[in-house]
């Protein structure tokens, strides 16, 4: 009867109305996530996905047109579960009169007549509606725009908008708060702490700003397993910390010298030359000395990709699912670049 869907709002899930169309995959969800549990999947209402370890590791959708509640990661019945990415399917099962979001105009609100028809009403220049108090306000900001709306209740989860702070979710919606002075959020662990992790504090932010050495600094030890190459009497061998140093050797008794290979390349100690990245399959932080903004994870068969502002792994859609990272693209053949072979 009517008195179920009002009586389900008073119980505050009206505050998981649709907000805004979202801009984030269920892969940007788990990679704020410490934890491990379902989300909703952004562009369906009726889909999830499960975290584990920052990384989307399963995904389906609810049966029988059952539409999945993010705050509760149950199926719920259509006609008293929101549908977060449509007011209009909202509106077609909901049984009474209600507000609903319009999730990609924040401007608007939608009106379900509770007969399966909805009506649209405007929040007028400048305004913008907010589901939780069931009013219009001043904007710019749409409160329904949180990944939070994807989210479990009661969990932490890093702010995508504001790396290094967090957001803590309750019923769909993000409260942000900081580390205390001089400590980041880390999406990682959940917890704060002092390395920057938004930075490459921890030598992945795509500079060279983690780099254990300097140019020109004599390293004892580190030559003694290395051998020249044919006729040369000189040889360079890894620094073993980066993709990109070396330690040039004059015999394999006296110190290494410490250099960096030219931005935009890697070390392969086999030929002793700095070569793309691609050429060569470092296990090591690969984002360290270039310029991309992805560089594929060794020993995935380019498979998944690492975001190398944020450390986050990423995979690319089940219908391209290679990452080429010398074009930036997701492909659907398997690549023959060296970083992207089986290793054994
Ligand atoms: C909601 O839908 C389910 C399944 O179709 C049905 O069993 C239930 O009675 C409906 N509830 C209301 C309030 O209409
Ligand atoms: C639903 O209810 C509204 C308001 O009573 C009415 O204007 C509209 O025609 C109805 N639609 C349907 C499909 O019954
Ligand atoms: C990579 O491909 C090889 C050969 O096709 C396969 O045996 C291996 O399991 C794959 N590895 C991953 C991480 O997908
Ligand atoms: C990789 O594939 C490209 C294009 O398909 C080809 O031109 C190239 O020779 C291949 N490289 C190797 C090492 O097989």
């Amino acid at each position: 009867m009517g008195g179920f869907n009002m009586k389900v709002c008073a119980l505050a899930a009206c505050l998981l109305l649709a907000g805004q169309v979202s801009s984030y995959s269920m892969e940007d969800l788990c990679a704020q996530w410490s934890g491990s549990g379902y989300v909703g999947n952004p562009a369906d209402c009726t889909g999830w996905g499960y975290c584990q370890g920052q990384k989307l590791v399963s995904w389906n959708t609810c049966k029988n047109g059952l539409v999945f509640n993010a705050q509760t990661s149950t199926c719920g019945f259509a006609n008293s579960t929101i549908c977060t990415t449509s007011a209009v399917a909202t509106c077609a099962a909901a049984k009474s009169p209600m507000y609903v979001a319009v999730p990609d105009d924040c401007n608007k609100y939608g009106y379900c007549f509770g007969n399966g028809t909805i009506d649209y009403g405007s929040c007028g220049t400048g305004g913008v509606y907010a589901a939780h108090s069931n009013a219009c306000i001043w904007g710019p900001a749409c409160p329904q725009d949180s990944i939070c709306r994807f989210m479990k209740n009661d969990i932490f989860v890093g702010d995508p908008n504001n790396c290094g702070s967090y957001l803590l979710c309750n019923n769909g919606y993000g409260t942000p708060g900081s580390c205390p002075t001089n400590t980041f959020y880390s999406a990682g662990s959940g917890n704060c702490q002092s390395t920057n992790p938004c930075t490459g504090g921890s030598g992945s932010s795509g500079s060279n700003t983690g780099s254990p050495y300097t140019v020109g600094q004599q390293v004892s030890g580190v030559c003694k397993d290395g051998k020249a190459i044919g006729s040369a009497t000189t040889f360079y061998v890894s620094d073993t910390k980066t993709c990109y140093g070396y330690f040039y050797c004059t015999s394999t008794t006296e110190d290494g010298i410490w250099n960096s290979c030219l931005f935009g390349t890697h070390f392969d100690p086999t030929p002793q030359q700095c070569v793309s990245p691609a050429a060569y399959a470092c296990s090591l932080n690969r984002c360290g000395n270039v310029a991309s903004p992805f560089m594929a994870v060794f020993n995935t068969n380019c498979t998944e990709y690492e975001i190398c502002s944020s450390s986050a792994t990423n995979y690319c859609p089940s219908s391209n699912k290679y990452y080429d990272e010398v074009h930036n693209i997701c492909t659907t053949k398997p690549l023959n670049y060296t970083i992207c072979e089986a290793s054994t």
